[in-house]
């Protein structure tokens, strides 16, 4: 699809992902982006951001998880800013912690976030978009939402659920002209992932990179869009062979997931290495 003269709303536009979706969007031309989000002060960061690069920018400073004032925000900006062609869901949180240990209070907001956040603006833009025979809606939802990991079994949950609901709304939109995709990042760059314990052998990419995989998922119309070569040959690999990716996936874990016997070996190797590692140095030092 061409966005060219199009308005879209992203969520999450604060920052990370979503606040690189926009700016990617601006630099591919599009007239209008409505960026949402709780911080007032970061959006305006951004929308000038936005601006700089020739889009109009407007700000809707919104929780949504605060269902009730979604719709209002919703029915407003669409009466002063005219039609949304293209609404990309992309706030969310993540908390990483033992299932056994999990609280409440994180898992209960990943679900507001993630799940209800996404239906409470889908719906009334969704019903808009109906009504005019167009649009186009991005979820987006993670590599997580394909591969559950451990540690993040509530998140890896409600990323599940994006796709399921994606794939549904797409079979029901389909006859309305309104397209409905996923986008599927792998570990990337951002607030999100400062605080969580890392999974081995991945990669991080940048939220620019996120961004440019959606543009050209956008340009092929794909229905699941895949970020990276890392993110794609973990999606392959699942689809032609999941337990062995599930066998990965447990060793690629953070050391608090993994077997007690997988720790041993683990410190061992770690021991190894540095115990190498300094008398490498060592030896340079004294020559
Ligand atoms: N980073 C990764 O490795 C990764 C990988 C796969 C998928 N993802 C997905 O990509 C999306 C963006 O993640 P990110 O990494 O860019 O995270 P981030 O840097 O933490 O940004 C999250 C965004 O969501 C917004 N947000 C959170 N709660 C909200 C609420 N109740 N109402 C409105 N906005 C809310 C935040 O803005 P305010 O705080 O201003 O409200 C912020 O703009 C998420 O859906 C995440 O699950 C991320």
């Amino acid at each position: 699809m061409n966005i060219k003269g199009k308005t879209a709303l992203v969520t999450g536009a604060s920052r990370g992902i979503g606040r690189a979706i926009a700016l990617e969007f601006a630099r591919h031309g599009i007239e209008r982006i409505l960026l949402v989000a709780r911080n007032l002060q970061h959006l305006e960061q951004v929308a000038a951001e936005v601006k700089a690069l020739g889009a109009e920018a407007v700000t809707i400073p919104l929780d949504l998880t605060k269902l009730p004032e979604v719709s209002v925000a919703i029915a407003k900006a669409w009466r002063d800013y005219g039609p949304v062609h293209i609404l990309v869901n992309c706030a969310g949180v993540a908390h990483q912690e033992s299932f056994l240990r999990s609280h409440l209070p994180h898992v209960k907001s990943e679900i507001d976030t993630n799940l209800m956040g996404m239906y409470a603006i889908t719906r009334p833009i969704a019903k808009r978009m109906v009504a005019r025979d167009e649009g186009t809606i991005v979820n987006v939802s993670s590599l997580m939402g394909k591969v559950a990991a451990p540690t993040m079994a509530t998140y890896s949950a409600t990323k599940f659920a994006i796709l399921g609901f994606t794939q549904a709304l797409r079979g029901e939109l389909a006859n309305h002209q309104v397209q409905v995709m996923a986008l599927l990042p792998s570990l990337t760059d951002t607030d999100m992932v400062q605080e969580l314990q890392h999974f081995r052998w991945m990669v991080k990419m940048t939220p620019q990179q996120v961004a440019e995989a959606l543009m050209q998922g956008l340009q092929r119309d794909a229905p699941e869009i895949g970020v990276g070569w890392q993110g794609r040959l973990t999606l392959l690999v699942n689809q032609l062979a999941p337990q062995l990716l599930e066998q990965v996936v447990r060793l690629a874990a953070p050391v608090s997931a993994s077997s007690p016997i997988f720790r041993r070996w683990l410190s061992r190797i770690q021991f190894d290495f540095l115990r190498r590692q300094n008398s490498w140095r060592e030896s340079r030092s004294y020559p």
